[in-house]
């Protein structure tokens, strides 16, 4: 069977508390690095359909630029209000220097 998992950034590009955006068969991404972890998650806020990419870490959460809400990024779960809804995360692994992530189904069955 293949494996779910596509390439899509460079360890090395993606410095410990930053994250790039990516895009999979046209759905966009954030791959995140925070120390030792690596998370990715939709490219979109859950309350206006926002992109999170335009927004920035705050440790082991992505904030919204455009209201404020922040999320975890391991459960995807809202840390406050106006989101109510957990964002979608996705399963990531680093092999060597490459980033890989599987876009075929979220991990907290979203
Ligand atoms: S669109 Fe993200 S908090 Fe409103």
């Amino acid at each position: 069977m293949d494996s779910p998992f596509v390439a899509v950034a460079r360890a090395a590009d993606v410095p410990s508390g930053g994250f790039v955006k990516v895009e999979v068969a046209g759905r966009a991404f954030l791959v995140a690095h925070v120390g030792e972890h690596w998370y990715a998650v939709e490219d979109l806020c859950s309350h206006e359909d926002f992109p999170l990419s335009y927004g920035c870490l705050e440790g082991e959460r992505v904030k919204c630029s455009l209201h404020g809400s922040r999320f975890d990024l391991k459960t995807g779960r809202p840390l406050e209000e106006p989101a109510d809804t957990p964002i979608a995360t996705y399963r990531v692994a680093v092999a060597g220097d490459l980033v890989l992530l599987d876009p075929t189904a979220p991990t907290n069955a979203h």
